[in-house]
This record gives structure tokens, C-alpha cells and sequence, in this order.
């Protein structure tokens, strides 16, 4: 009996750690492989907003509920703090461990000199709470001093400093952000670890098709920010369409039962890009995740991309007389 009651917590115990070692929880959202061989979920909650104090503290933690994995911050949008305890929240709650996630941060233009890299980095880790992060990118390839002045460091020297924090176990990946092609290509001459990643806005209106076919064709993985472009609400006063009432969309939307939100973030997803929606609202959170059981034709894919007018979401015009400023004047 005595043997029996023995073997039994035996076994319990030993399921009980058996599935405790595979409590990994997917996420809903499926991964890709970066050209480093690291795996990113394809589907990344968004923070690069101005919000309430705790706004983002509680997003991450319903996004991370509703299965998100990959948490999008950066140093500029000065959120650190609230994404690092909603993810502590998640941890705390026993939702996933640390290394079920994603997380992603960048590094701002006045820290751009190779030896200020790892610096600032570890002080987006002390503010996030985290050992490491998953993806460091160089937010943009202009570099300014500490009053916002011009600065000519040059982003291939910034680029040292990256693979040293990918050295030191600081960043898993190492990518850029906002880096256009011919800044991609002296990148990738310049460098002994290639960018996995090149995050820039891409949406109906700002397709970015070449772009978007040139870091493919160099292994570097897109991700889309602003993917909704004009669908929401901006500064701009007299915004391009699509907006979310758009008769194509809305018919296209129609015919799969889904909002014409979920159609934009779907037709960026067929296009192999990574994107990251922003929300604080619980619900709104939930449908852009909510992407994985419909599928657009080559057709409505092509029909979305005729929107295209190279009108940006985000207006980075007070850099356009800066050295390396990578978009059009
Ligand atoms: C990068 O190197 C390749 C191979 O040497 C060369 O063909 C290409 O022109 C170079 N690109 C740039 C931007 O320097
Ligand atoms: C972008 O911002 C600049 C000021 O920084 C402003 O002059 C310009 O009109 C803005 N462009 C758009 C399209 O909003
Ligand atoms: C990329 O940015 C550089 C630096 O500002 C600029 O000289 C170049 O024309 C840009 N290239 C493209 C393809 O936009």
C-alpha cells in the first residue's frame, strides 16, 4: 500500500515537472526565423504612443493574456518602465516565463557613438527589468547630439557597438530601423553580423514595395510599423484614404466576416511582414491578433496595394536637413 501511495506521488510528481518543463505557452501569432537563426513571432504589440501613466503596463499584460509573445517598445517613447511591469505582471501571474516572449526596444540618436551603444543599452534593460531583450535596433540611421543638434557619426560605426551587444548575450538580434536601401546595402559591406531586421512604416498608403522586395531579397526580416496607417486617426488634417470605412476594404472585410482593420494587418501578414499594431484597449488588442483564420487572395492583395501614394503616417520632416536622413525631401 505504502509502496503504492509512493509510486503514485512518484508519478505525479513526475508529470507534474514533465509539464512543468513544457508550460511553454505558443502564442497565437506564428513565428518566422531571423538570418541568425532566432525565431520571431510574427505579430508584435505596439507602444510608440503617448499615453497615461499606466496605460501601457496594463496593454501588455491583457495582449500578453490574449497571446501576443513579442512586446515592440524603445527607448524614445519612454515607456520602458510600464512595459517591463506589465511583463513582470504576466511573469508573476504565471501566464508564460521570460523566454516565451519577444521583446523588442531601440537605441536613439543621441547615443550613437559605437561606444555608447552597449551603455544605452543596459539602461533600457535596468528600465525594462530584463536581462536581455530579444531584438536592438538602431531606431534610426541619423545620429544627433544630446541638445538634438546634427551629429555626422556615422551609423556603421553605431553598428559596431550592436554586435558587441550581441556578443555580450545583451540582444539576441541586432537589427536597424527606418534605414533605406542604399543605407542597407553599406551596412551590409560594412559589417561582420548582418541586420535581421529593418523596421519601417509600411501600410496601404506607404506600401514600401521596393523596400520591402530588397531587404527579402538580403535576408532582412520587415517589420511594419504604423501598419494601419490612416485607418486610424492622426495628426494629419486631411488624411489619404483608405480610411476604416473605405468601400473596397469594407467589402472585402465583409466577405471573411472581419473588420477592415483585420484586413490591412492580413494583407501585411500575406505580404511576409512582421507588424506591430498599438492598442491600450482591451478588445481592439484582441482583433489584431485575431488574423490567423482567413486568408486573402494574391487579388485583394494586389487590390489593397493600389492605394499606395508614399504619404507617411510618421513625419520625420524636422530631420530632413540632417546627414543620413533616409527618406525622401
Ligand atoms: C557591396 O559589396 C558588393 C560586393 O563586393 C558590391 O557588389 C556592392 O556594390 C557593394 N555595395 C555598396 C553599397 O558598397
Ligand atoms: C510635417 O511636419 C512639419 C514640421 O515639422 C510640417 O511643416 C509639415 O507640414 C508636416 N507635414 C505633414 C504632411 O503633416
Ligand atoms: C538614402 O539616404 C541617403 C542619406 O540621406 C540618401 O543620400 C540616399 O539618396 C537615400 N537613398 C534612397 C534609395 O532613398
Amino acid at each position: 500500500m505504502l509502496m503504492q501511495q509512493a509510486f503514485l506521488i512518484f508519478l505525479l510528481y513526475g508529470l507534474y515537472f514533465h509539464c512543468g518543463s513544457e508550460t511553454h505557452i505558443a502564442g497565437k501569432a506564428p513565428d518566422i526565423e531571423l538570418n541568425d537563426g532566432n525565431k520571431i513571432p510574427v505579430v508584435a504589440l505596439g507602444t510608440g504612443r503617448k499615453t497615461e501613466a499606466d496605460e501601457f503596463r496594463q496593454a501588455v499584460l491583457w495582449a500578453i493574456e490574449e497571446g501576443y509573445r513579442h512586446i515592440d517598445t524603445a527607448a524614445l517613447y519612454e515607456n520602458e518602465p510600464q512595459v517591463g511591469r506589465g511583463i513582470a505582471d504576466a511573469i508573476a501571474k504565471g501566464l508564460v516565463k521570460r523566454d516565451d516572449l519577444f521583446i523588442t526596444t531601440k537605441l536613439w540618436n543621441d547615443r550613437h557613438a559605437q561606444d555608447q551603444v552597449v551603455p544605452a543599452l543596459r539602461e533600457s534593460l535596468e528600465r525594462l527589468g530584463l536581462d536581455y531583450v530579444d531584438l536592438y535596433l538602431i531606431h534610426c540611421p541619423v545620429a544627433q547630439n544630446a541638445d538634438g543638434s546634427p551629429s555626422d557619426i556615422d551609423y556603421a560605426e553605431t553598428w559596431r557597438g550592436m554586435e558587441v551587444a550581441k556578443t555580450l548575450g545583451l540582444a539576441k538580434s541586432i537589427g536597424v530601423s527606418n534605414f533605406n536601401s542604399s543605407q542597407l546595402d553599406r551596412l551590409f559591406n560594412n559589417s561582420q553580423i548582418k541586420p535581421a531586421v529593418n523596421q519601417i512604416e509600411v501600410n496601404p498608403t506607404m506600401t514600401q514595395v521596393p523596400l520591402v522586395s530588397h531587404c527579402h531579397k538580403l535576408g532582412i526580416a520587415v517589420m511594419a510599423c504604423s501598419p494601419l496607417g490612416f485607418l486610424v486617426s492622426r495628426e494629419n488634417k486631411n488624411p489619404p484614404p483608405p480610411h476604416n470605412d473605405d468601400p473596397i476594404l469594407v467589402a472585402i472585410a465583409d466577405q471573411y466576416g472581419k473588420s477592415t482593420s483585420q484586413v490591412v494587418l492580413r494583407y501585411l501578414l500575406e505580404r511576409g511582414l512582421i507588424i506591430i499594431p498599438s492598442s491600450t484597449n482591451q478588445k481592439r488588442l484582441a482583433q489584431n491578433l485575431d488574423l490567423f483564420d482567413f486568408k486573402l487572395t494574391a487579388e485583394e492583395v494586389a487590390t489593397i496595394g493600389q492605394f499606395n501614394k508614399n504619404v507617411r503616417v510618421v513625419n520625420a520632416t524636422i530631420l530632413k536637413d540632417f546627414p543620413n536622413y533616409p527618406f525622401e525631401s
